[in-house]
């Protein structure tokens, strides 16, 4: 067991070829090369071409990392590696670059879970432990509520959506506005010049009945249908006050709900991440719904929300430490796992 393993973490998830290396909680490389500009065209990611970029992009990642932190590849400990949930073909492409890599050191591999290294990522840059916590995990594939006693093996999910996650609603309701792809971080710019109180638009599972059902599930395709039929029925409209209100609707469902399970739990702490955790207004509205519930709020800084290395690499490092067993060389990327299962043991 080592208290601060050096460990390289890559992620090829979905666009993003990723490469991070930590040594126990401290950061010392993330280098990201996307292919996001291949996919706007399509309005999405599409699967063959990211598992293309991740194979062009891989080495040139991992050197890039090794210089911008100054180690040499033979002085890393440990390899952390993002084997599900994801693009299969682009999960592929990182888990055999790991593998090859952990096998040519002679070090472990740590096959990790994209979605609780989401949430590890938080120790990066707080010192406080960071269990045991409530985990808002809002990113483009998923939304769920999760309550940690151990990010390394102890997650239970509360919630979760019923339909879109957060972000895909976000996509998808740019689309429609025509800001374009990936459409998150468009409607948070745009928002900034409307009025978040113009439109009220539905809140999904927050009625008396479904909130004594599903008090901790999300449901966004009834709130992007109401957009979607707004937009059509007003052309006038200014769009900063659509961007502005529809963004108020999501995230006031997320935060009420996640104050929630902190206080149903009595878990006073909140981690929220995933690359909506990005959005200037939901980390607003969180901050002053904690501060107003006696809740701790953390929130990795932006560029550690979406998808990076450095996150792999933490969940790896804390994995190390606390002396779980590592994974098989050429261990099996799985496109669909449920977050309870961290690190492929
Ligand atoms: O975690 P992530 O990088 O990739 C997945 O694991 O899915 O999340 C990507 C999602 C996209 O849907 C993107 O639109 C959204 O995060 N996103 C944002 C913001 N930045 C990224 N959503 C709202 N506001 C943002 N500032
Ligand atoms: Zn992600």
């Amino acid at each position: 067991m080592k208290s601060e393993p050096l460990i390289l973490g890559i992620e090829t998830s979905c666009d993003e070829t990723a490469v991070g290396i930590v040594r126990g909680r401290t950061l010392l490389a993330n280098v990201i090369s996307s292919s996001v500009e291949e996919h706007a065209r399509f309005g999405g990611v599409v699967p063959e071409v990211a598992s293309r970029a991740h194979l062009e992009a891989m080495q040139p990642a991992i050197a890039q990392a090794l210089k911008d932190s100054g180690i040499a590849l033979t002085d890393i400990d440990g390899v952390a590696v993002t084997a599900g949930p994801g693009l299969i073909g682009a999960l592929l492409v990182g888990v055999s670059a790991a593998s090859a890599l952990a096998l040519a050191l002679n070090k472990p591999l740590f096959g990790v879970n994209h979605l609780a290294s989401h949430v590890a990522v938080d120790v990066l840059t707080h010192t406080k432990p960071l269990q045991p916590t409530i985990a808002l995990l809002v990113s483009g594939g998923h939304s769920s509520l999760l309550k940690v006693a151990d990010i390394t093996g102890d997650i239970t999910a509360l919630g979760q959506t019923m339909d879109d996650a957060a972000g895909e609603a976000f996509d998808k309701i740019a689309r429609v506005l025509g800001l374009g792809f990936p459409g998150g971080p468009l409607i948070d710019k745009d928002a900034k010049a409307g009025d978040r109180k113009a439109i009220s638009f539905p809140r999904g599972l927050m009625q008396a009945p479904e909130m004594l059902t599903h008090p901790f599930d999300f449901s966004f395709s009834g709130l992007k249908t109401a957009v979607a039929r707004y937009i059509a029925a007003t052309p006038s409209a200014k769009r900063a006050d659509i961007s502005a209100s529809f963004q108020e609707a999501v995230v006031d469902v997320l935060t009420m709900k996640a104050i929630r399970a902190c206080k149903e739990t009595g878990i006073e702490s909140l981690v929220v991440a995933g690359g909506v955790a990005a959005n200037s207004r939901l980390r607003e509205l969180a901050g002053e719904r904690c501060a107003a519930n006696g809740i701790e709020l953390r929130t990795p800084p932006p560029a550690l929300c979406t998808d990076n290395g450095a996150m792999v690499a933490a969940l790896g490092s804390l994995a190390m430490s606390s002396g779980r067993k590592p994974s098989e060389i050429g261990l099996a990327a799985e496109s669909a796992v449920p977050v309870s299962r961290a690190i492929w043991a």
